[in-house]
């Protein structure tokens, strides 16, 4: 499945989605992870992104659509992919229908994280990324196995720049200017699929799965060997 998650800042979106990714096998795609691992490196692109990541702006169209048309090329996303803060606007959402046609696909599901601003306030001061992996913790409801060390790869964990209240303020102001036209973008097309994201991981996460399920019962019982097909036993 061709599947896309959205959602405000600190929503849980790369928490779900990347095991969601694990789960059906596919690659999970962040935008956002992409763009921090240009500023790890001394590129014009690290340059030019760092600055409006950091502050909580978004990039171009142009710079977002190129990440993902290039990374969807790859072979590893011709059996699916889980899309992680992509698409951001309407310009971005027409490209990626349009990118899929290409190759006789289209998206499949659209899940909606939906949580109130006194939650995202929380979730984003308690967060702690790993800067290699980009694995994702929360100092109480999430934490690391070693307090400040990522869990898979052993780095120190870090609290992202873009996490500062007054940023997380801005990418609020964002997503609900830029980002929250895409909610009746894909109801029109009847793609989305809205969940709370107020509830504990395990909660939304039983709702996804649940969703999936419900949307490809036909696939899932039509393809051996999925790691899918092991949900409706
Ligand atoms: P991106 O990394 O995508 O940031 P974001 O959309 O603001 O989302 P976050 O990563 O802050 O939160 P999340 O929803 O993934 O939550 P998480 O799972 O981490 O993008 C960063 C920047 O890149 C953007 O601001 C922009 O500048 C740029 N960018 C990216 N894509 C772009 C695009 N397409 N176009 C233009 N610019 C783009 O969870 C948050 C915390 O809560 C964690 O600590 C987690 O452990 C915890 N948590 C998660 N779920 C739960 C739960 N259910 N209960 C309790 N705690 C939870």
């Amino acid at each position: 499945m061709n599947l896309v998650f959205m959602g405000p800042p600190g929503a849980g979106k790369g928490t779900q989605s990347r095991r969601l990714a694990v789960e059906l096998g596919v690659p999970h795609i962040s935008t956002g992870e992409i763009l921090r691992s240009w500023t790890r490196v001394d590129s014009d692109l690290g340059r030019l992104t760092g600055p409006l990541i950091d502050t909580g702006k978004y990039v171009t169209d142009e710079i977002a659509i190129g990440i993902v048309d290039g990374r969807l090329r790859s072979p590893d996303a011709d059996s699916g992919f889980v899309l992680d803060g992509f698409p951001r606007t309407v310009p971005q959402a027409e490209a990626l229908s349009a990118m899929l046609l290409k190759s006789g696909k289209k998206v499949d599901l659209v899940f909606l994280l939906n949580v109130s601003e006194d939650v995202i306030v929380d979730r984003v001061a308690g967060r702690r990324s790993c800067p290699v992996d980009g694995m994702v913790y929360h100092l109480t409801v999430n934490p690391s196995k070693v307090p400040g060390v990522c869990n898979l790869c052993g780095e120190r964990l870090i609290q992202r720049d873009d996490d500062r209240p007054e940023r997380v303020l801005e990418r609020i102001r964002l997503y609900k200017n830029l980002t929250s036209p895409l909610i009746d973008y894909y109801k029109e097309r009847q793609l989305l699929v809205s969940i709370s994201g107020a509830k504990g991981q395990e909660g939304v996460w039983a709702e996804i799965l649940r969703e999936i399920q419900s949307a490809c019962s036909w696939a899932c019982k039509n393809t051996s060997g999925n790691a899918s097909v092991k949900w409706l036993a």
